[in-house]
């Protein structure tokens, strides 16, 4: 079954979550996660969707200023976690070495997660792509090894809400190598629209996607969990 997660980011209040989960109609045929901000994660529970967050800390707990733990995420009902997202990497230090070990403990737990790898438009056009990708997939493959509640998500981030989605052919390659290293499910973020949905999900080795802004409109996102059951099931 593919799977469609919808990272909202620093989106949505407890209002506008009972909102989208009063509108939005979810399709038969594929798993559906919704990633609220953490202020959110009970409300979007209670409304009976798959909930992961999209960080969690890798001690249970201790003195982390503005960090959760897995267990506080179990507790709620929450299902799974995002780690390692670009946005992450880029502004809040996040290293191959914490994405891992947030990723073993959430899984320790009982969580699904959701582990995000992607090189920069620097790195692609310098050829690095497959190192890059190496080096984040192997830290995440040394801590957790083939775990049934990974996945993986392949994210460029010259592709994260820049409205620039790569090809299908580059996003079936780099998902192809991915897969050569450590064999769990990928999933497909950047720019995932319901209009560009389609090509992505066909390539062989897409197993799903994660969406950022097209996850905040119910329509749109439940358009795009349509297409993936559609073309994947
Ligand atoms: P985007 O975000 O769909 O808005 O490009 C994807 C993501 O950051 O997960």
């Amino acid at each position: 079954m593919p799977l469609v997660a919808g990272n909202w980011k620093m989106y949505k209040t407890v209002a506008d979550t009972a909102a989208f989960c009063a509108a939005f109609r979810p399709a038969q045929g594929v798993d559906v996660v919704v990633c609220p901000p953490y202020t959110s994660l009970a409300a979007a529970v209670e409304s009976g969707l798959t909930v992961y967050a999209q960080s969690v800390h890798w001690a249970e707990e201790g003195p982390f200023t503005g960090e959760i733990s897995a267990p506080m995420l179990v507790e709620l009902g929450v299902s799974g976690s995002i780690v390692g997202h670009s946005e992450r990497r880029q502004h809040f230090g996040e290293t191959d070495e914490t994405v891992a070990r947030r990723a073993y403990a959430a899984l320790e737990a009982g969580l699904g997660v959701i582990a995000c790898v992607g090189e920069s438009e620097e790195e692609r056009e310098a050829g690095q792509t497959e190192f890059v990708l190496r080096l984040q997939v192997e830290a995440i493959a040394d801590a957790a090894g083939r775990h049934e509640r990974l996945v993986l998500a392949y994210e460029p981030v010259w592709a994260i809400g820049t409205g620039r989605t790569a090809t299908p052919d580059t996003a079936q390659e780099a998902h192809a190598f991915i897969k050569s290293l450590l064999e769990v499910p990928v999933l497909y973020g950047g720019s995932v629209k319901p209009d560009n949905a389609e090509e992505l999900l066909e390539q062989p080795d897409v197993d799903g996607a994660l969406v950022g802004g097209a996850s905040l409109d119910p329509d749109s996102f439940a358009s795009i969990c349509r297409t993936a059951a559609t073309i994947r099931s």
